[in-house]
């Protein structure tokens, strides 16, 4: 006898609606970057006097997400990487993502791996981390890139001793040579860093401006020719995708998750092509997924702020003023047992929140009383739980 299993695993057998669902992943890297041929070209040149054995320059290049910053930069590293092979140039390559390697220490330990010397995972001073890479590198006659993506995250973790050494490296080595290339979407980052290293680092730098709707199109059609069935994608949807994604800011990662869990909704509900319908539904996972995870990693006294917020609409409906707010906040910190911050440190962090676009605020005059501001969240109360929830104690305040 059929069960509803049987039903569900026949239903996802007979529908097909992807060949490969990977090509739409944010780590797939295609063959073609379409509308970036200007920053593959520009990175190229820069690089390009390493196959003929000299020091191409540092360069730093930054732009919003999504705009393909990494997904250029690996294409162009390993098309150089094959032909320094053909002309049997010793070349080495680390990529380094700094967010998830983001102590100085890391970096130094990746960077000798990469040239395979060995070096403990902890224990060394960073200074003898860094003389050990130096000599191991100057052991021979190469170059080596060092690419260190989004590295506002080690510079704001750690600070710019590393970067600094690495600028300064050169000196150090009579054999090997060493190219720094910095990848960041944080345009204001630079403010934090020395200026002899924003010198160096920067000695050429590549923009990557945001994709307007018809450069995302045709960026996801032709993944998706490689990534659905034949007819299980049409234009409209693949334009539908692009424009929603070009009204937030041009980012290509999106306007791919988009057609992805498009897709996967389409496959769950047992449809045999994607239709507009799907795309929207996949807006308001991604939305939520978004909105979670931001909350997910906000400080503590945040995570306070918004179960504040959202009790007291709960109980009194929404928009209320930034002192009305505050109370509640004061009452549950100290439940907890903490120390409330003060009334001014509270409005900053709704002004953070609005910025983030989970509260709005508005300033309304109250005649005599003077202006206030008054705040409400504009996201889904289930957003809100979902995200606060996993803290037990604040759990049961939900
Ligand atoms: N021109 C393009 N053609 C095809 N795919 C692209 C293009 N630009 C970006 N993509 C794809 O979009 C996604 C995001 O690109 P990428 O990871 O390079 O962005 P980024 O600029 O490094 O963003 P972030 O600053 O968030 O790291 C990847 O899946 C990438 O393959
Ligand atoms: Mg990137």
């Amino acid at each position: 006898m059929k069960d509803s299993l049987d039903e569900l695993f026949e239903k996802v057998m007979k529908v097909k609606i992807f060949v490969n669902r990977d090509i739409l992943r944010p780590d797939y890297i295609p063959n073609d970057l379409p509308h970036r041929e200007t920053q593959i070209l520009r990175l190229a040149e820069t690089l390009v006097p390493v196959l003929k054995k000299s020091r191409p320059s540092n360069v730093f290049i930054y732009g919003m997400t999504g705009t393909g910053k990494t997904a250029v930069t690996k294409y162009v590293l390993n098309r150089i990487d094959i032909e320094g092979r053909k002309k049997g140039i010793s070349l080495n390559i680390a990529y380094i993502n700094c967010r998830h390697d983001d102590t100085n220490y890391r970096v130094l330990a990746n960077l000798c791996e990469t040239i395979n010397a060995k070096v403990p995972f902890t224990g060394l001073s960073i200074s003898e981390l860094f003389r050990r890479f130096v000599k191991a590198l100057d052991t021979k006659d190469r170059i080596m890139f060092v690419v260190l993506d989004e590295v506002d995250a080690l510079v704001k973790k750690s600070g710019d001793r590393v970067l600094y050494d690495l600028t300064r490296i050169n000196n150090q080595l009579t054999n090997a040579k060493v190219a720094i290339i910095g990848i960041t979407n944080d345009l204001n980052f630079t403010e934090y860093l020395d200026p002899r290293v924003r010198s160096s680092l920067g000695e050429e730098e590549l923009v990557f401006p945001p994709y307007n709707a018809v450069e995302l199109e045709d960026i996801l059609k032709q993944r998706a020719d490689k990534a659905f069935v034949e007819g299980a994608i049409s234009p409209e949807v693949i334009k539908l995708c692009a424009a929603i994604a070009a009204k937030e800011h041009g980012d290509a990662r999106r306007a791919l998750d988009l057609l992805r869990v498009a897709g996967e909704i389409a496959e769950r509900e047992g449809a045999d092509r994607v239709v507009e319908e799907h795309v929207r539904k996949a807006q308001k996972e991604l939305e939520k997924d978004r909105v979670v995870e931001v909350i997910r990693s906000m400080p503590f006294h945040s995570k306070l702020l918004i179960l504040s917020i959202y009790l007291i609409e709960k109980e009194k409906g929404r928009g209320h003023t930034t002192g009305e707010i505050y109370e509640v906040y004061s009452n549950i910190v100290k439940n907890f047992g903490l120390e409330p911050l003060t009334q001014r440190r509270i409005s900053d962090l709704i002004n953070e929140l609005d910025m983030l676009g989970i509260v709005n605020t508005k300033i309304v005059s109250r005649g005599r009383y003077g202006r206030s501001k008054i705040a409400s969240l504009i996201v889904p109360y289930t957003h809100i739980k979902e995200s606060l929830k996993e803290d037990p104690r604040m759990n049961s305040f939900l």
